[in-house]
């Protein structure tokens, strides 16, 4: 039996028998002589096929062998001009592993139908091309906080504590009591911060957005890491290093992959910290002075966010919002009582929001007097009785805390130049699909 060989390793095998071990990209018949592409996860190359080489049994099967049957092919390396890649595997013989029937994707198919048969399609070079990033910038996202310090923990996906952000909650019914998918895990990391001082958890989140926009998901990647006296500066400052080291990897380590994608590294290494920090109230301003037309109070809408950052080549801070569009958790700027300590992360580009976070409201007499306030201010009843849990951490050696939440699609999405946010994860849930 000759030595596996991975696609990529071509070089340093040339002149040596190996066996290539994936799937049938492309194949190209002619008489006595046929060329298949072979596909596995690290490439692709051009084997030549020819009759007189093969046991008449492994030809016919080759002839046979539709589009992504899987096949081992054993034969020697060449070096070859002519073929895609520069090498070619002279076969001397081909084994079908699993035949394919007609394969439903051909060269040009509507977006629909790709998603339809996602689960095939995510073969196709240029879903094998996001998957790679994705897994790579997952990688670099817990590396960065690995090295610092930072915990991993696991949040509970299933929980009674709805309603924090003010999106769309999915209900669950829960041995017959109410309980919903988590929409973020904040609550869940605090609770661990207090125990861990500098956590990170990076789970899913879901929310039931009735939007269809390019930036929503009803499951996306949330990564939440919580830190023990942390203000909002050094939030901000945290994630600032996350986001450039991220880029920055990216662009040192994957520049092949990028190039599949139109993205320049060198654009990526631009992205060091310090970011732009601008108020909401500079935001309107600026956004006012381009045209729009928002008054204080209003939330940034996709065009908002496009106007803001067209022409930025770093993500830009927006601090301070006021506190009538934030939730409940973030304490009041002792400076403007209009605002609270937060910040929100803009991608460059119209690329949109990536980042929430804020600093956390950790005594309880200001916790209780805030929540008050919101339920009076927006004729609602925050269901405590859920939180008793989270409430306690102020009861039990509360300490000043802050933290945010990270969305990884919306992260690839910008960082891959993406069209749109679905194909940043495998199978996307959006408001019409939950198939493949
Ligand atoms: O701004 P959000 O709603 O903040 C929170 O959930 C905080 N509790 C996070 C924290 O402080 N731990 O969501 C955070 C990020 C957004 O900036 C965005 O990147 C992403 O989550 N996000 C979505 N991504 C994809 N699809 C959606 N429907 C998203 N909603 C939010
Ligand atoms: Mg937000």
């Amino acid at each position: 039996m000759p030595k596996l060989m991975s696609i990529e390793e071509a070089d340093p095998n040339v002149g040596k028998r190996v066996q290539v071990r994936g799937w049938i990209h492309r194949k190209r018949e002619g008489g006595a002589i046929m060329f298949i592409v072979i596909r596995d996860r690290t490439g692709t190359i051009q084997a030549s096929v020819k009759k007189a080489m093969l046991k008449q049994k492994e030809w016919d099967a080759a002839v046979a062998a539709a589009i992504e049957s899987s096949i081992l092919v054993s034969g020697t390396v060449k070096k070859e001009p002519r073929a895609p890649t520069g090498y070619e595997l002279e076969a001397d013989s081909v084994k079908i592993v699993g035949s394919s029937e007609p394969f439903p994707i051909t060269e040009y198919q509507s977006a629909e139908l790709l998603l339809d048969n996602r689960h095939l399609w995510l073969r196709s070079q240029r879903m094998r091309d996001i998957m790679k990033a994705r897994a790579y910038i997952f990688r670099y996202l817990r590396k960065f906080l690995d090295s610092r310090g930072f915990y991993e923990i696991t949040p509970p996906l299933l929980t009674k504590a709805g309603g924090e952000t003010g999106a769309d909650l999915f209900e669950v019914d829960y041995f017959g009591q109410k309980a919903y998918l988590t929409e973020s895990s904040q609550f869940y990391s605090e609770v661990m911060a207090f125990s861990l001082e500098k956590v990170y958890s990076f789970a899913p989140s879901y929310r039931a957005e009735k939007s269809r926009t390019i930036k929503h998901l009803a499951e996306y990647w949330h990564l939440e890491p919580e830190m023990t006296y942390y203000d909002n500066d050094m939030n901000m400052k945290l994630q600032e290093r996350l986001v450039s080291n991220t880029a920055i990897m990216l662009a040192k380590n994957n520049a092949d992959l990028l190039k599949n994608f139109n993205v320049d590294p060198q654009t990526l290494l631009k992205i060091k910290p310090p970011f732009k920090r601008i108020t909401y109230e500079k935001a309107l301003e600026v956004l006012n002075e381009k045209g729009a037309d928002k008054k204080w109070g209003d939330d940034l809408g996709v065009e908002d966010e496009r106007l803001l950052t067209e022409d930025e080549e770093k993500p830009v801070f927006v601090t301070l919002w006021p506190k009538e569009i934030k939730p409940f958790y973030m304490p009041v700027n002792p400076k403007d009582e209009r605002t609270v300590l937060c910040a929100d992360l803009q991608a460059p580009k119209g690329q949109g929001e990536i980042i929430g976070g804020s600093e956390r409201i950790w005594q309880m007499d200001e916790l209780k007097e805030r929540i008050a306030e919101v339920e009076k201010q927006k004729q609602i009843k925050i269901a405590l009785e859920n939180y008793q849990w989270w409430l306690d951490l102020r009861r039990y050696g509360s300490v000043p805390h802050a933290g945010f939440g990270l969305g990884a699609e919306r992260v690839i999405k910008w960082l891959l130049n993406l069209d749109h946010i679905r194909d940043a994860i495998p199978f996307p849930r959006t408001i019409n699909r939950a198939y493949p």
